[in-house]
């Protein structure tokens, strides 16, 4: 079966969706993405995607950031997504990305007097990191851009440059996954996820003034946590020394899922196993983007009608694209 994506106000060969080489934000990084997951529940032979419309309603909050003009609105785009992801006819985990960008192919950096335009591809995509493993982090030299320099809450594409070096800086010295601190040296998130500590017993995390993406799956697991659990979340500054000293820490976002992390700068965290509290909340999470937790069904958009009988065969990974290089 062939790949699809939406380019140019319409369905057309994922090979054939392509932009020229002057174009604005491939120079500038003037774009703004979302990363989107779908989940393949096998005994129900059906996809879900998981918050999909949270994912559109932050898209069109960064697109409002960058002064770029959605075509749709972000209940038509769910639709666009659900209708792109069914045409691909996938029966796997998938990963949704839908792109807006400054598209003009002219010289000079600015963000007014310039044309816009939305894409939409999907890929299938497994783990992004080894979860039963468990993460070894370490903080890095790169500081998370602060707010004041480029709009944190805004998923722009031109930040990932932060993202980039602070990866790349973990992976260099042997480690899995950055922790980037604020320019004020508190904690901020890691290259593409949100962090949690457990601490007497409650979650505490980084609140959105210390410059972090404001994750959808932050969220979830804060509901599913004071919901499910009865484990409050207390939102506020983080210093690292806290992350050594935590019994849990683990990260979250779409990619990375519920991901625990079990050593930070060469030390310990707890015991070095995956924490109680953490394997609770990532049993749940797993469970939930699945459409397995009835309470959250309204979380997961079902890509095909009941009773759709799909092809047989897996789609394979469109050539030229990397899985690994999709998420966050
Ligand atoms: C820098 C950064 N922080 C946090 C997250 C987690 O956000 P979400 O849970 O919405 O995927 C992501 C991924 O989107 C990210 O790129």
């Amino acid at each position: 079966m062939e790949a699809y994506a939406f380019f140019r106000n319409e369905f057309v060969p994922l090979a054939e969706a392509k932009v020229g080489i002057v174009t604005h934000a491939l120079n500038y990084g003037t774009g703004c993405f979302e990363g989107i997951r779908g989940n393949w529940n096998a005994d129900e032979e059906q996809l879900y995607l998981f918050r999909l419309a949270e994912h559109f309603e932050r898209l069109a909050r960064s697109c409002r950031i960058l002064k770029i003009q959605l075509p749709r609105p972000p209940e038509e785009l769910c639709a666009l997504a659900t209708d792109l992801v069914r045409r691909n006819g996938f029966r796997e985990d998938v990963y949704v990305r839908p792109l807006a960008y400054k598209s003009s192919e002219v010289i000079g950096v600015r963000l007014h007097d310039l044309e816009d335009e939305f894409a939409l591809f999907a890929v299938p995509f497994g783990a992004y990191h080894e979860i039963d493993k468990g993460l070894r982090c370490c903080t890095v030299s790169w500081r998370k851009v602060p707010d004041l320099a480029i709009p944190t809450r805004a998923k722009v594409t031109g930040i990932y440059v932060n993202s980039a070096l602070a990866r790349t800086e973990a992976h260099e010295h042997g480690f899995d996954e950055a922790i980037m601190l604020t320019a004020n040296d508190m904690v901020c998130e890691g290259s593409g996820e949100n962090i949690f500590a457990v601490i007497n017993g409650e979650l505490v995390t980084p609140d959105p003034s210390q410059d972090i993406l404001v994750g959808i799956t932050r969220a979830s697991v804060i509901r599913l946590a004071r919901e499910e659990l009865g484990i409050r979340t207390v939102e506020r500054p983080l210093a690292r020394n806290e992350l050594y000293v935590a019994d849990e820490v683990f990260m979250t976002g779409t990619a990375a899922h519920v991901t625990p992390v079990l050593e930070i700068d060469y030390r310990t965290v707890g015991d070095g196993d995956v924490g109680p509290i953490t394997q609770k909340l990532a049993d749940l999470y797993f469970g939930t983007i699945c459409g397995r937790n009835k309470k959250y069904l309204d979380w997961c958009t079902p890509v095909y009608p009941p009773g759709t009988r799909l092809p047989a065969k897996e789609r394979e990974v469109p050539v030229g694209i990397q899985v690994s290089d999709l998420a966050d």
